[in-house]
């Protein structure tokens, strides 16, 4: 191979770097991708401020008002490259059955040779980030370790917030240790003397994993999961397939603490597809009417999951940082999220206001008749008025706009969020969103019923993916875009670690179904939803004590009006009753799309759902 050294390139390896096989790699990528510069990430505080003000003289982010935004920055994308591109991700594996049904597969060999004229020569003109990070509290048995090179100083400022970045990696790391290599390119090499754009990307999209080396390459995007790898490149994609083989779980799921006026807490971890609810629910404020209640945040996107030697199920959030929703994120919706946005955080495709602050759909609603700001610089860096919105329908922030903030500005950060042990899991929910036919809330009788539940889910689709559009689709475990191998084995996963924990004579945790998003005949939410998602918290806490009583129905346990707690909350019987009721009409067409999900998984897809699914149309029946 054509080496660095050979090209006059210095590689930099800093003395604390001892892994030679870390090196080699780097050395091999150089080659390949021929940066002008290779940049070892320390993690330092300084590094961050340089790489930021090196981001803002290069046009890609703007320096908030500090008076208004301590320390924070906002970054405009280029407008194509705005949100995870599902129909260019690809799982690689050696066998196409391995990668399912439901992943785009290309035989490893081909793709390898697809990209490689595409990665030679992509970083010339900039400088290549070593990127090390640990997913999860460093050194836990639980995290792993991921190298990500990218030829992006805003991935390696976004890495910063929401990982553990930094030397200490490669403390961690030693001479030997396993990483899993990430190489990132935005694609968009710069001949000598060309001007580079504010935010470089290219039309073609590749965002490849090899399951066999665990390996992930991505090319031609800078945004969110296509180019910060850990998130659900490894943490999803990657480590699915290694929980597969390692007999663990790693979920798109949110992780809080509950404690209750007792002072007894518990752990719930909550799977919602993409801008379904996930950091709002982790974040939740008790409303009126649940003094003494408290729920603090330990992850609000991925839970990394093992069991304990005595059969009780031990998550951690591999991230240390939020990637999250800017839109509807108001003080009523989202208090703790808002008051963790104060400072210190990255904006990107949200507004900009006249005084340097920033601006996104909903932030007004907190106050109701609050007026609109008069003008403001669009995400696509357009001016934007109420009037003009009013006439184009124009969004001043992307409905996908983002910011990335590290999790110690949480003010309602769990005290256990970075403990190497993880916390206990006493309770899965998975939450779609449906307009219709799905209620409230639903518990499974046992472990079986609730993959099922978990694997027929469906959920109208968002912008945080590219195409989304509210159409419905199955979305099993709030995992379609993120199972890194096929979705049945990955079924027969679930059942199998829930049969392993039982023998161990533990008490495995319960299952429940939610949906906050009923809609009424007037197209509006029924449901008042956030902090009012305790009411439901409540009563299942209370079905995990023993004291919540629910009425039996032919898909599992669900509360009547009378068994949620109402003080508080102006919500009539018939109000419930809309976001309950569970239509037979409804249900029948649920069942056929439940029969098309089995139909396009039936490669290995578990006896015990197809039986549970026959159960289901017998008690229908009746
Ligand atoms: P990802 O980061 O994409 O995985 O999303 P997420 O699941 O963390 O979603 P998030 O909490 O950011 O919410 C996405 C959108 O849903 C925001 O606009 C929220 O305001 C809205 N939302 C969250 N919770 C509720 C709820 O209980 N009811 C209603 N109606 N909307 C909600
Ligand atoms: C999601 O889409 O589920 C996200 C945002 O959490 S991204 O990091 O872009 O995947
Ligand atoms: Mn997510």
């Amino acid at each position: 191979m054509n080496h660095p050294a050979m090209q006059g390139l210095a590689l930099n390896v800093p003395a604390h770097v001892k892994h030679a096989k870390l090196i080699a790699w780097v050395a091999d990528v150089a080659a390949m991708c021929k940066p002008d510069a290779v940049y070892w990430c320390d993690g330092s505080q300084a590094e961050y401020q340089h790489l930021c003000q090196r981001l803002v003289d290069g046009g890609t982010m703007q320096k908030l008002n500090p008076l208004k935004r301590p320390n924070s920055f906002l970054a405009l994308s280029d407008p194509s490259d705005v949100a995870r591109v599902e129909d260019r991700t690809y799982i690689c594996s050696a066998n196409k059955e391995d990668a399912g049904p439901t992943n785009n597969w290309v035989a490893p060999a081909e793709m390898r040779a697809t990209l490689a004229p595409l990665f030679d020569g992509c970083m010339k003109g900039r400088t290549l980030y070593v990127v090390p990070f640990s997913m999860g509290p460093l050194g836990s048995p639980i995290a792993h370790i991921g190298i990500e090179l990218s030829d992006s100083p805003y991935v390696a400022v976004n890495m910063k917030l929401m990982t553990r970045m930094g030397r200490a990696v490669y403390d961690v790391l030693g001479a030997e240790g396993d990483f899993v290599p990430c190489i990132h390119t935005v694609g968009a090499p710069l001949a000598a003397g060309q001007q580079d754009v504010a935010w470089p990307c290219n039309k073609t999209k590749y965002i490849v994993h090899y399951p066999e080396t665990r390996e992930i390459w991505s090319y031609g995007s800078g945004y969110g999961g296509n180019a910060l790898l850990g998130k659900k490149c490894f943490a999803l994609r990657i480590a699915s397939i290694m929980g597969r083989d390692e007999g663990w779980l790693a979920e798109h799921m949110l992780i809080l603490g509950v404690t209750n006026p007792q002072g007894r807490k518990y752990h719930v971890a909550a799977a919602f597809p993409s801008a379904c609810g996930k950091t709002n629910f982790s974040m939740l404020v008790p409303p009126a009417g649940f003094e003494g209640w408290k729920v603090t945040t330990i992850g609000d996107d991925i839970a990394w999951i093992k069991p304990s030697a005595d059969g009780r199920l031990r998550a951690i959030n591999p991230e240390a940082g939020y990637f999250g929703v800017a839109p509807g994120t108001n003080m009523l919706t989202n208090p703790n999220c808002m008051r963790s946005l104060t400072k210190d955080t990255i904006f990107t495709n949200v507004a900009l206001t006249d005084d340097g602050d920033v601006w996104w759909e909903g932030m007004e609603h907190d106050a109701p008749g609050k007026a609109l700001p008069a003008h403001l610089i669009d995400w696509q860096g357009h001016d934007w008025t109420p009037e003009i919105a009013k006439q184009t329908g124009a969004k001043a922030a992307h409905p996908n706009s983002r910011f990335t903030v590290a999790a110690t500005n949480n003010p309602a950060l769990d005290s256990a969020w970075d403990d190497p042990k993880g916390v206990t899991i006493d309770a899965f929910i998975f939450g779609g969103r449906r307009s219709t036919t799905v209620p409230l809330v639903t518990e499974a009788r046992n472990w079986t019923e609730g993959v099922y539940m978990a694997a027929t889910m469906g959920s109208e689709t968002t912008a945080a993916m590219a195409g989304g559009n509210g159409s419905v689709r199955r979305d099993p475990f709030a995992m379609l875009p993120f199972t890194g191998y096929n979705m049945s084995d990955y079924f027969q996963h679930w059942l199998d670690m829930g049969q392993k924990l039982a023998a161990k004579g533990a008490k495995l945790p319960k299952i429940y179904t939610a949906n906050w998003f009923r809609k009424g005949e007037d197209g509006k939410f029924v449901w008042p939803g956030y902090g009012e998602n305790m009411r439901v918290l409540k009563w299942m806490i209370e079905r995990i004590d023993g004291s919540g009583q629910g009425h039996e129905h032919f898909s599992g346990i669900s509360p009547r009006y009378q068994d949620l707690n109402w003080t508080g909350l102006n919500f009539s019987a018939e109000q419930f009753d809309i976001v309950t009721r569970m239509d037979k009409a409804d249900w029948q067409q649920e069942l056929a799309l439940h029969t098309e999900l089995f139909t396009q998984l039936a490669h290995h897809l578990p006896q015990a759902l197809k039986d549970t699914k026959a159960a289901i149309e017998k008690r229908m029946a009746a």
